[in-house]
């Protein structure tokens, strides 16, 4: 009999974080224990078509986007709700592959961070690790989040919102912001569209850039300060990690920084900062946390100037599993090796599942 834990990973997926996601998802792969979880390992494809792939596949092409081929034991599936459970259909045969006990989002950016995987499981009625529709949501728009954070009297970088039609000038910006400037879309990550600019014509490609992500754009205030972040696991009484620091070897922490330059940021776990500052920054990174509704896991980015004024650049619900992600390394300082944190992750998901099924079936009750 097989009494383990189905865990579908899911990765890959239509956004631009598509090669990063399998990064991440290849050390979950890696760490996972089989004693306890059987993991079915579901790639979407850069088209949005579903696959599921044998054992490691994945891993010896965790360089490559996930490839369309149904060939070497990669099957063509859907998750459907079937016989009163949620199944792996093969879209061939309409065979059942596999009963799905949890899903674990490994997808970053749109369509996997951004509530749209989340509202698939709920509507199927199966666990997901993290957060739910509307904080995911909430926490993938680099726009609402601050709205947010301000209302809660968190300090965020000042901002203005631009769409593609309409236009502010570099020299209004500046007047209003400072220079220099950074553009970013609101809904992206990894540094994916974001630029630093300080003219008008790095301005107007930086827009340009950014426009190719998403119809809406943030304009910020230079922040000048150390980047900190902490990991935050947990639904109603989260625990928060120790902060860490990216020392970023380029002008801002941009994607080569992050990923193709091997040097290009060093990761201090944990950061050097004294006790006060540490706890006013973990308990920062807690109220951030509930105040979004965050559940299961996030990460949280500050910055930290030098008059000691922290100040939140961003939540991000899915945080990178990679080889070199603060995530994972902030835990394992923290005494807890990747192999627990996902028993932590999972256990969370169904606890959370769980109470709100509870209040469902009390709600049914009541009709
Ligand atoms: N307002 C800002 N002030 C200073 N640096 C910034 C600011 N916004 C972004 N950056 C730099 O750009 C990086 C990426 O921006 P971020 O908003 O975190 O986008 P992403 O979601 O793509 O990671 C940050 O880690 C930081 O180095
Ligand atoms: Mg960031």
């Amino acid at each position: 009999m097989n009494d383990k834990i189905n865990v579908a990973i899911v990765f890959g997926g239509q956004s631009a974080e598509h090669k990063v996601s399998l990064q991440s998802a290849f050390n979950l792969i890696e760490v996972i224990d089989r004693s306890k979880y059987h993991p079915f390992l579901l790639g979407i494809d850069r088209a949005g078509v579903w696959f599921l792939y044998p054992d490691f596949y994945a891993v010896a092409n965790r360089r490559q986007p996930v490839p369309r081929a149904t060939k070497n034991g990669v099957r063509e599936v859907a998750l459907v709700r079937k016989n009163g459970c949620v199944q792996v259909l093969d879209l061939d045969t309409f065979d059942g592959l596999g009963q799905v006990d949890v899903i674990m989002p490994v997808l970053h950016g749109p369509s996997g961070e951004d509530g749209c995987l989340q509202g698939l499981a709920q509507m199927l009625g199966v666990p997901c690790v993290g957060s739910g529709v509307l904080s995911s949501a909430v926490c993938m728009d680099k726009d609402i989040c601050k709205r947010l954070l301000q209302h809660g009297g968190i300090e965020v970088a000042d901002y203005l919102v631009l769409d593609r039609d309409h236009n502010v000038g570099f020299d209004k910006l500046v007047r209003k912001l400072g220079s220099p400037l950074y553009v970013k879309p609101a809904n992206m990550g990894s540094s994916i569209g974001v630029s630093k600019v300080a003219s008008p014509e790095a301005l107007a490609a930086a827009l340009a850039m950014a426009f190719r992500y998403d119809s809406k754009v943030l304009v910020e205030r230079a922040v000048q300060g150390r980047e900190i972040e902490c990991a935050v696991i947990g639904n109603d009484y989260p625990r928060v990690s120790k902060p860490g620091e990216v020392v970023v070897k380029y002008d801002y922490y941009s994607y080569t920084a992050k990923y193709l330059d091997s040097q290009g940021a060093e990761l201090k776990v944990p950061a050097d900062l004294d006790d006060l500052t540490t706890k006013m920054i973990q308990e920062l990174a807690a109220d951030v946390y509930t105040l979004l509704g965050c559940q299961g896991m996030a990460r949280i980015d500050m910055f930290l100037t030098e008059a000691d004024e922290v100040i939140v650049n961003e939540v991000n619900t899915v945080p990178g599993f990679t080889h070199i992600s603060m995530f994972p390394k902030l835990w394992q300082a923290g005494g807890m090796n990747g192999r627990e944190l996902l028993d932590h992750l999972i256990l969370s998901a169904v606890d959370n599942y769980c109470s709100r099924e509870a209040m469902t079936v009390r709600l049914a009750g009541c009709q």
